[in-house]
């Protein structure tokens, strides 16, 4: 067990310095000893940057669900793998053993393939959180086809661009989803998507609230009967370490979503042992990650991570707030739950709540606390400290991407001393480095920058879906040689990093990654609409919100401001949903814009953010006038 499993600061550094000298003999031993191959390697790593072009364990054949399932199967079968809190905590919870979980996943993989999925295909789910949601994924796995998920957040127009992007053939849906008080019709918004999309022949449809829901003969089928019938046997597809295991989506610079690829081998490892070091995981621990399998921390940490190490891994169907704003405690009671992994932004809204909703429920149970998706400020981090873990549970904030697969920033608790505010220090085998304007790598300590990743790790996804080129210019050509992340960091005076934020135009609103093109791109489809521009503004809870500053045209002048502020909201919570809402709107005659018409957004943060003492030159601006009209008016 040879480094799989780190207990102390000395040892953290010790294996530190051994993957970064020699990452390829590092890597093969831990995929050597902890997983099962069908057939090894014949390389660990080829690599190149400028191309760029990344293969980890080359040559390798292996079936991911085998080392999440088959192989738990002799020592802890019996244990429980997913444990389902639902949304209404009157409905029982449901205890899903590895042995079940296999049998489940065999009948869905076996149901994909009588309806004409196979290896290579691209399957779109787009499902609440239920177990059908972790099941989908490994029977996709199962059977070598490409998943998809879709947050089942998105409106149809969302989900009909990420189908017809990498050509799904077959939706999984359900009736309907629950969120608190609240029944959702996603049928109906699956049903709108699909109007677009030619390519898909298949819905299979999970009953989950028992909504009404019109069914497409020959397209939509329902998925319990064809389960019932379905063996439970299904024999894996022995996939290459390098297939694709599945795409996400993620939000750019254009309007068009990144479909991320990762592939098979390299991301089991690599999240399989991040799961185990950054969570401290033991065997009969129960583990609860809160985010939903709709975003890259779900795949990673609710399913291959926790699964590949024969974790319990709790999935929540609801939300914080109820019944009330005791729930996660209560859920973290009633479970007696070791590892609890959430976002600030929860955070933050709960702690605005009443301490007795906290006070009530004995969180003994917790060992190791986590936070994940944007940095955490200094409030809600003592506020998790004190309150959730007593001060007797480390808090790991952990800092990657839906690029990067799995965490690279994070304390290893009761190994690394944690400091607010601080994802302080890279996890094994990453290779940080911040840049300055000019691209030079800046030594030492107490530096800011970009941030970047110089050394390929086994879990980075391979290539944007379709577009290797956008890959390319995306994410390796800012710096020469090395993966740029597109955030600025700064490492203080003993090698710690504290992530202060994107630094290009992208915007974390209550820890969702949202571009700024694509929701200016529903704004100006507004008739009233000219043009638009959204920056971020500090907001309380969400971390960030939106402001956008909008031109009208001329019909849109005379038009009642409130009604315009809906009507564009409202095309946005249809175009993309509703996460990238506004929550202020401002009319401007016009944006402050280079001479080269390029948007100074730098200009526009400052004035949506109230800090307009120093705006720097403007005189260059081809409009400067503008300017001041914009601070006069501003919200
Ligand atoms: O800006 C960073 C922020 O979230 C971005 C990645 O978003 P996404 O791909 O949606 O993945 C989120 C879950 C892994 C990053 O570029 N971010 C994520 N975690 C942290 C963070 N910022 C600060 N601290 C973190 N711990």
């Amino acid at each position: 067990m040879s480094n799989y499993h780190i207990k102390h600061l000395e040892e953290y550094f010790q294996v530190y310095r051994k993957s970064v000298r020699n990452p390829e003999g590092f890597w093969e031993e831990i995929a050597e000893e902890h997983f099962s191959w069908r057939k090894k390697w014949d390389r660990v790593l080829s690599w190149d940057f400028k191309k760029p072009e990344v293969s980890w364990f080359e040559g390798a054949k292996l079936n991911i669900t085998e080392n999440c399932l088959d192989r738990h199967l002799s020592v802890r079968g019996d244990k429980t793998a997913l444990l389902f809190e639902p949304n209404d905590p009157k409905e029982e919870a449901r205890h899903i053993t590895y042995r079940e979980l296999h049998g489940r996943v065999c009948k869905m993989a076996n149901v994909l393939k009588a309806q004409g999925v196979g290896k290579g295909d691209r399957v779109c789910i787009y499902l609440p959180m239920i177990p059908e949601l972790a099941v989908s994924l490994l029977a996709c796995a199962r059977i070598g086809a490409i998943h998809s998920v879709v947050f089942a957040g998105f409106s149809s127009t969302a989900l009909a661009t990420r189908i017809n992007d990498c050509d799904c053939k077959m939706v999984i849906t359900s009736d309907g989803s629950y969120r608190g008080a609240k029944t959702l019709d996603l049928k109906s918004i699956v049903d709108a998507a699909l109007e677009s999309c030619p390519g898909i022949t298949e819905v299979l449809l999970v009953r989950r609230t028992g909504n009404q829901v019109n069914l497409i003969e020959g397209r939509d089928h329902w998925l319990e009967p064809l389960l019932e019938e379905a063996s439970e046997i299904c024999e894996p597809v022995i996939m290459d370490a390098e297939d694709p295991l599945f795409i996400l989506y993620t939000s750019g610079s254009t309007g068009r979503p990144k479909g991320m690829v990762h592939t098979c081998g390299g991301y089991m490892v690599y999240t399989a042992y991040t799961f185990k070091n950054i969570f401290q995981y033991k065997e009969e621990d129960v583990y609860w990650c809160t985010a939903d399998i709709g975003w890259i921390t779900g795949h990673s940490y609710i399913v291959y991570g926790p699964l590949a190490n024969g974790a319990t891994t709790v999935m929540f169907e609801g939300v914080p707030s109820y019944p009330d704003f005791g729930r996660f405690w209560e859920v973290i009671e009633k479970h007696r739950i070791n590892q609890f992994y959430t976002a600030p932004t929860a955070i933050r809204a709960l702690a605005k709540e009443n301490l007795e909703f906290v006070e009530t429920y004995d969180l003994s149970s917790l060992k190791v606390l986590g936070s994940v998706g944007e940095p955490i400020n200094e409030e809600a981090w003592h506020w998790y400290n004190n309150n959730v873990g007593k001060k007797q549970s480390p808090i790991v904030d952990t800092w990657w991407q839906t690029e990067t697969g799995g965490i690279m920033i994070s304390p290893i608790p009761f190994v690394t001393p944690t400091t607010p505010t601080y994802a302080t220090l890279p996890f094994i085998g990453i290779q940080p480095a911040l840049m300055d304007e000019e691209g030079r790598e800046m030594d030492g300590n107490q530096v800011s920058g970009r941030l970047c990743i110089k050394f390929p790790w086994p879990s980075m996804a391979r290539t944007i879906w379709g577009d290797h080129q956008r890959y390319r210019d995306t994410y390796f050509s800012a710096f020469e040689n090395k993966y740029f992340t597109g955030d600025g960091a700064m490492r203080d005076a003993v090698g710690y990093y504290r992530i202060t934020g994107r630094v290009d135009d992208v915007i974390i609103v209550s820890g969702h990654n949202l571009g700024t093109a694509p929701i200016e791109d529903s704004i100006n489809e507004h008739p009233a609409v000219a043009e638009s521009a959204i920056v971020g503004f500090p907001h309380d809870i969400k971390g960030n919100a939106l402001y956008g500053f909008v031109i009208l045209k001329e019909t849109g002048e005379g038009r009642n401001r409130d009604n315009l502020q809906k009507e564009i909201n409202q095309q946005i919570t249809e175009q993309i949903g509703p996460i990238a809402k506004l929550d202020k709107i401002q009319f401007v005659s016009g944006l402050p814009k280079t001479r080269s018409g390029k948007i100074m957004r730098r200009i526009l943060r400052k004035i949506a953010s109230k800090d307009t003492s120093n705006l720097g030159d403007i005189s260059t601006l081809l409009n400067p006038e503008v300017v001041e009209e914009i601070i006069a008016n501003a919200l």
